[in-house]
């Protein structure tokens, strides 16, 4: 077993004074591809990364439920016939909010026992690397085989979605948890939202002596609050008045229509999401053809189109974009929700130090927080792990 391995089971350990009857992990994520277009039925092209939370999770002979982690001290308690969305809050709403989701999903919580859960991460928080979705898939995974659920991954990605919106309170889509379920090594899973049809798509960065940076510019954002919600809000508008169920629906053949139909605002942003969708579809098909190396230009388009007609990029993302292109990456982009968060640049093996050398450079020279720059590689979904 690693140290990691034996320090959680200690964690544990000092917890509940009590054994663990297993670890289980849930990844975090990037997306490659494909943003804000979850929850508009569209497609998504992201991957789980090697950074994960895990659960060392025991069961109880009665009915309480009590959770605690290595990033606070608190041991948060509550009984099993006490859970719903409204009883729980904080850090501890991720693992509960999946407990409760998984009877809403029909599980029978009236004939299980509860648990007890010590929760680690090296998911960085609030970065736009998914550190929540981790932490539910990894309850849910613990949970479905604790309880003997036999759900499948897709129903779990619903149930974790569930938790996120009714117990976090954040109104996102099935991005993050897709991802941490069903991601697979070296391979993205390319998502239709709407049919909930994946696909394992190997990414070849390997092969064509390519690494996926993340640079994590340390400006924090919540989905729970702010523009993530207003964005999802001008979609649902923009559907209504194009009269359309929703925007994957439309093609930029629709373009033309919709400059006479919508507003300046709303125009741009369902020109995101229709060329956003197209561009998922450009990526995995270039990337099918050509490799990895040939798809750095529509990871620029994205970043671009989540710049000018999104709105949802800072301007610490921006920078960090453009200057790890000027140091070599074939593209670069913001991953994730936006408003802060992470960029992630395509960079050849060899520029890697450069590239971070001149992304550290420009965040000092424009007074910018260090940001933290760290290669990510795809990674197995969400499992146990012993
Ligand atoms: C967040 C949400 C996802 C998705 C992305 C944007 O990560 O949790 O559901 O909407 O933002 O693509």
């Amino acid at each position: 077993m690693s140290d990691t391995t034996q320090t959680i089971l200690s964690g544990f350990r000092d917890r509940f004074a009590a054994e663990a009857d297993g670890l289980w992990f849930g990844p975090g994520r990037v997306n490659l591809i494909g943003e804000h277009t979850d929850y508009n039925d569209g497609f998504v092209f992201p991957f789980a990364i090697n950074r994960r939370a895990v659960v060392a999770l025991a069961v109880r002979d009665d009915r309480m439920l009590r959770v605690a982690s290595s990033f606070t001290d608190e041991v948060v308690e509550i009984s099993l016939d006490e859970l719903s969305p409204e009883t729980v809050s904080g850090w501890s709403a991720y693992p509960l909010g999946v407990a409760w989701a998984l009877g809403e999903h029909g599980a029978d919580l009236s004939a299980v026992t509860g648990f007890d859960a010590y929760i680690d991460s090296d998911v960085p928080i609030g970065a736009g690397l998914s550190s929540s979705a981790a932490i539910e898939c990894a309850t849910a995974v613990a949970l479905n085989e604790v309880w003997n659920l036999g759900f499948e991954k897709q129903v779990l990605v619903r149930v974790g979605q569930l938790a996120e919106n009714r117990v976090v309170g954040a109104p996102t889509g099935i991005l993050d948890q897709s991802a941490s379920l069903l991601g697979q090594t070296d391979a993205a899973v390319f998502l239709d939202c709407r049919s909930f049809e994946s696909e394992i798509i190997p990414l070849g960065f390997d092969d064509a002596g390519l690494e996926l940076l993340v640079i994590d510019t340390k400006v924090s954002h919540a989905h729970a609050t702010g523009g993530y919600a207003d964005r999802r809000a001008s979609c649902e508008k923009g559907a209504a008045l194009m009269g359309v169920g929703s925007l994957r629906d439309l093609t930029v053949d629709d373009l033309p229509r919709a400059t006479s139909v919508l507003d300046e605002e709303t125009f741009r942003r369902v020109r995101h999401i229709i060329t956003e969708n197209q561009r998922v579809l450009d990526t995995v098909r270039v990337l099918r053809e050509d490799g990895p190396s040939a798809i750095g230009g529509l990871l620029d388009a994205s970043h671009t189109s989540m710049r000018d007609d999104f709105e949802i990029s800072v301007a610490e993302l921006d920078l960090a974009v453009e200057t790890a292109r000027a140091a070599g990456a074939l593209g670069a982009r913001m991953t994730g929700g936006g408003f802060g968060g992470s960029a992630i640049a395509l960079t050849p093996h060899a520029l890697i130090p450069a590239v971070q050398e001149a992304v550290a450079e420009a965040f000092a020279a424009a007074g910018y927080t260090a940001p933290d720059m760290f290669v990510v590689r795809a990674a197995a979904g969400a499992a146990r792990l012993s």
